[in-house]
């Protein structure tokens, strides 16, 4: 590797020209040498807004013809897995937009892949580069709120329906992966249930409850059929809760000194329990584009060898825990169990 990581990036549609934008411009150590897309319309658009930077249509001609140390993968879902493929075979590091892939086969040989040819594998669960994110995950591991109990996230709105992949695949993800991050467990069983009102067997709304081996449970609803706009993470622990309101432009995170004390006496019930209603703290956050540092700790991994925090491994996590949601809701609602590891 030169003194630059060279990168060329598949897919320039509608989340491409972000991540081009980011290794073009703000990641320290990048070279941004090639685009690739299959379509001419999107292609032509990253030839004007990146004049000097080449182009290509496929991404055979991308992996021969520029001498790359890695490949970012922001082409649809579905061609995830067969891009990466070919990225890691030729020995390339990939980074992959989430979701890994559409299964958990493919995403498990994918992570054997990257580890036989010992080139990184990223995933682009972005949450986990968010400022907030990575302060409410000091200040759970600070043991401020005591042993975190439960959480759960909402992220609601009306729109963008869309009619192939269901709102749990779509908009989860980025929950999914920050509940894991935030608990650092994996979960073992998953049990959802959801509605399919606009478009048949693509569920608008999804309830899901994931169970973890240390009894903690997260609750992640997702819906793109609601009156309200909320990206919001609520945690409970047993000294204080913390809600983590990503809408909120400025106080992003709220912790509230609020719990249950313990009975007066063990032989005392419900009525000796104490209720507790402290203060409420916001701490102040530095924000910075969470894209800008996804991106510069892949190049930093390309270059140290370090496995990046959202690697193969937890992007396979997620798509588990998506696949079981599907399996789940297809059962009525009944508990799947997950496997962890490769
Ligand atoms: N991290 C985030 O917050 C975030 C946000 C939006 C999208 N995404 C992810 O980014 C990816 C792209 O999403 P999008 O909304 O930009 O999709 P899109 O459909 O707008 O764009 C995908 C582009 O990839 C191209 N493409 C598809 N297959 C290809 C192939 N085999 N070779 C070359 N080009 C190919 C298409 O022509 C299209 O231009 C998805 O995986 C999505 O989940 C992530």
């Amino acid at each position: 590797m030169g003194p630059m990581v060279r990168i060329g990036v598949v897919g320039y549609g509608y989340w491409g020209p972000n991540l081009v934008r980011n290794v073009a411009t703000k990641v320290a150590g990048a070279e941004l040498v090639v685009i690739c897309d299959s379509s001419q319309a999107n292609l032509a658009k990253a030839h004007e807004a990146w004049p000097e930077t080449a182009t290509v249509n496929n991404v055979e001609h991308l992996l021969s013809d520029y001498n790359l140390d890695a490949v970012i993968v922001v082409s649809s879902a579905p061609s995830h897995y067969p891009v990466a493929r070919k990225v890691i075979e030729a020995g390339l590091h990939c980074f992959v937009e989430k979701p890994l892939t559409l299964t958990s086969l493919d995403a498990e040989e994918l992570v054997a892949m990257a580890e036989e040819k010992n080139v990184r594998l990223m995933v682009g669960h972005l949450m986990v580069y968010h400022a907030a994110v990575r302060e409410c995950k000091r200040i759970i591991d600070s043991g401020e709120l005591g042993e975190v109990l439960y959480l759960y996230a909402q992220r609601l709105n009306l729109g963008k329906v869309r009619t192939e992949e269901n709102a749990f695949w779509s908009l989860a993800p980025h929950d999914v992966s920050i509940a894991l991050y935030l608990l650092g467990e994996e979960a073992d069983s998953v049990s959802a249930v959801g509605a399919d009102y606009l478009t048949n067997g693509v569920q608008d709304t999804v309830f899901a409850n994931l169970h973890f081996p240390s009894g903690k449970m997260a609750n992640i609803h997702v819906s793109w059929l609601d009156p309200h706009k909320i990206r919001k993470f609520t945690i409970v622990g047993t000294k204080k809760m913390l809600v983590f309101d990503d809408m909120d432009p400025d106080n992003k995170i709220w912790i509230y000194d609020k719990g249950v004390g313990e009975p007066k006496d063990a032989m005392s019930y419900g009525e000796d329990l104490t209720l507790r209603f402290g203060e409420i703290r916001i701490p102040s956050l530095k924000m910075r584009e969470p894209l800008a540092d996804e991106l510069t700790h892949f190049v930093d991994c390309c270059r140290s060898g370090e496995q990046p925090e959202s690697d193969g491994l937890s992007g396979l996590s997620v798509v588990r825990v998506l696949e079981a949601v599907d399996k789940s809701i297809a059962e009525g609602g009944t508990p799947i169990k997950l496997v962890s590891g490769v």
